[in-house]
């Protein structure tokens, strides 16, 4: 009987339930009107008959995502019954072929004249001369425009000619790829037929004269669109993506850290707080101070809040990194993280993407070790892979970039202590802003003074957090930065308290609770081994490899002091 209950208990209400969220997340990929023509037409040799299966599909998504889940039909046998009743297959996915594709071999292009070819993108300019117009096309594949040349014979022309394709409009165009009769590239595309996707209005903010770096930050979302943002956003790309292959070559594994947590990695107190204490979003304009709740103190009572005690976005993923390294050996993470520091500079985001290696069984020596070959090898994939864009920023951004980079893939880095940086800074003969004595942080004026004037890149020892060893000498720790010309510090990293007491003792000295690291600590009481790790921000490595001065230019929607457009 009561299995029998059970039974009944877990049998669907109705045979067909929909789960709302699988429907709809399929669906959304097509649009609400199923018999929108397209605009354009497919692919050449995509055998996708899309408009006469269109409204099939859809309903063909909604009744085998409700079917499935009420477990009435097994799977094989239903899907292959209502493919051959019913619909069609989804159509195969294809890579597009972009402008990179066409143009980016050795020989710029040569090897595909004569194909028949189809371009997609956003006009960057045009110039319609007596006879021929020219169109430069541009779809972020590259750094290079297809140039597009047309007469008035290309169907379609009367867009052309009717002044909708403009600058920032968005089209389809399919012609011969031919040798060009310009300078500037070896290939263009002539024209058969063009079809307007959607056109640009007037008012378009980038046109073809050059604007500001300052003026494209208030325009971030169009800001894509330009040869700079366009090559910073493929390079960043580069470093992510080597950076994956660095650390997966090297037997690491991706940890995600948390984004919300409780403990506050680096005790500087620059945390955002994560709270539904305060009204959300579309309440908070009208909500009084009194409606958040108080203690019979007058304090917050942070009981009543969501995680029931304050809760904060992560300034680091170090600490979680450290748990899973000490199971996994070689870990890393890579995620944004978040400062509240009110640094106006062009270093600092409130919000900036870090990597975070966590080296199990090893010490300070391996942990430079592994920035210096880390540093190394992503630099060595951008100047492999980014060629058209490195010479771009060698050109217009920074004058001699890839020849400095080049140095910091072959020659070695210089390692340096505290004490001797300190030296060298009092020995400089210079006015910092910074007075430096043994003891100070060193500042950002200090950092670039040593690896732009002393040296190209050095790790100096830096007093900070609780969790970096103590020396044995009692009077530094193990901990190191790496300094690069024009960001100074790049990299901070340590060598870990391992020792339990040690550990709780440096936890007592800066007032932090020992209950809330209590996880942290059990690292250490079972199977403790030393260990060392360190963050990149990989803003300052995306500035670093571009040349480009503002750190808010590297990233797509900075967030700063005052600053949180887009
Ligand atoms: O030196 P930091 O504060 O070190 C840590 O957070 C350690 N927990 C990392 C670790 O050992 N796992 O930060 C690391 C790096 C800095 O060297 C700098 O490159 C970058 O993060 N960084 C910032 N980048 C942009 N904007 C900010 N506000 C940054 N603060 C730090
Ligand atoms: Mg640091």
């Amino acid at each position: 009987m009561a299995a029998a209950a059970a039974a009944a208990a877990l049998t669907p209400a109705t045979p067909l339930r929909f789960k709302p969220y699988s429907t709809l997340r399929f669906l959304s990929f097509y649009s609400k009107n199923p018999i929108t023509p397209r605009l354009f037409p497919p692919l050449p040799r995509r055998p996708v008959h899309f408009q006469s299966t269109f409204h099939r599909k859809r309903c063909f998504c909604s009744v085998i995502s409700a079917a499935l889940q009420s477990g009435e039909v097994k799977k094989t046998e239903f899907r292959e019954k209502k493919v051959d009743e019913m619909g069609n297959k989804v159509g195969e996915f294809r890579k597009k072929v972009k402008i990179a594709d066409i143009k980016g071999g050795p020989d710029e292009g040569l090897n595909r004249v004569g194909q028949t070819l189809v371009v997609m993108g956003w006009v960057r300019t045009f110039r319609a001369q007596s006879s021929v117009t020219f169109l430069e096309v541009n779809d972020g594949s590259s750094l290079s425009n297809m140039q597009c040349v047309m007469n008035s014979d290309a169907e379609g022309y009367d867009q052309v000619e009717s002044g909708l394709v403009s600058t920032g409009a968005s089209i389809w165009v399919q012609g011969t790829l031919v040798a060009s009769q310009g300078s500037k590239q070896k290939v263009e595309l002539k024209v058969e037929k063009v079809v307007l996707v959607g056109k640009s209005d007037p008012s378009y903010p980038i046109q073809k004269k050059r604007v500001s770096r300052e003026f494209l930050r208030t325009k971030a979302h169009l800001r894509p669109r330009t040869n700079t943002f366009g090559a910073v956003a493929r390079v960043r790309n580069a470093l992510a993506y080597s950076t994956h292959k660095f650390f997966q070559e090297n037997g690491f594994v991706w940890i995600s850290s948390p984004i919300i947590t409780a403990s506050d990695c680096e005790g500087a107190g620059e945390q955002f707080c994560v709270t539904t204490l305060i009204p959300s979003s579309r309440e908070a304009a009208d909500s009084p101070v009194n409606a958040i709740p108080n203690t019979k103190d007058g304090l917050i009572d942070w009981s009543q809040d969501f995680f029931g005690k304050p809760a904060f976005l992560t300034v680091s993923g170090q600490l979680n990194a450290e748990t899973y390294a000490t199971a996994l050996t070689d870990v890393y993470t890579f995620g944004p993280t978040f400062r509240a520091e009110n640094s106006n500079t062009s270093r600092h985001l409130a919000e900036f993407w870090m990597i975070e290696p966590e080296l199990a069984f090893a010490d300070l020596n391996d942990d430079m070790a592994c920035a210096t070959a880390y540093l190394q090898y992503v630099v060595r994939h951008v100047l492999d892979n980014c060629k058209e864009d490195m010479e771009f920023f060698n050109t217009w951004i920074e004058k001699g970039v890839i020849d400095r980079l080049n140095d910091v893939a072959e020659k070695d880095f210089v390692q340096l202590t505290y004490t001797d940086a300190i030296e060298l800074l009092l020995k400089a003969n210079k006015n910092f802003e910074f007075p430096v004595k043994w003891g100070c942080d060193l500042q950002s004026e200090h950092e670039r003074y040593i690896t732009e004037k002393a040296f190209n890149g050095c790790p100096v020892i830096e007093i900070k957090a609780f969790y970096m060893r103590e020396n044995d000498d009692g009077r530094t720790v193990g901990a190191m930065d790496m300094l690069v010309p024009r960001v100074g510090e790049l990299i901070g990293g340590s060598q870990r308290e391992e020792r339990l007491d040690y550990l709780e003792n440096r936890l007592d000295e800066l007032k932090l609770s020992k209950e809330s690291y209590w996880w942290y600590l059990d690292l250490r009481r079972y199977g403790s081994v030393p260990h060392a790790g360190f963050g990149l921000g990989f803003e300052r490595l995306v500035q670093f490899a571009t040349g480009v001065e503002n750190i808010r230019d590297v990233i797509p929607f900075p967030r700063t002091p005052g600053s949180a457009e887009f």
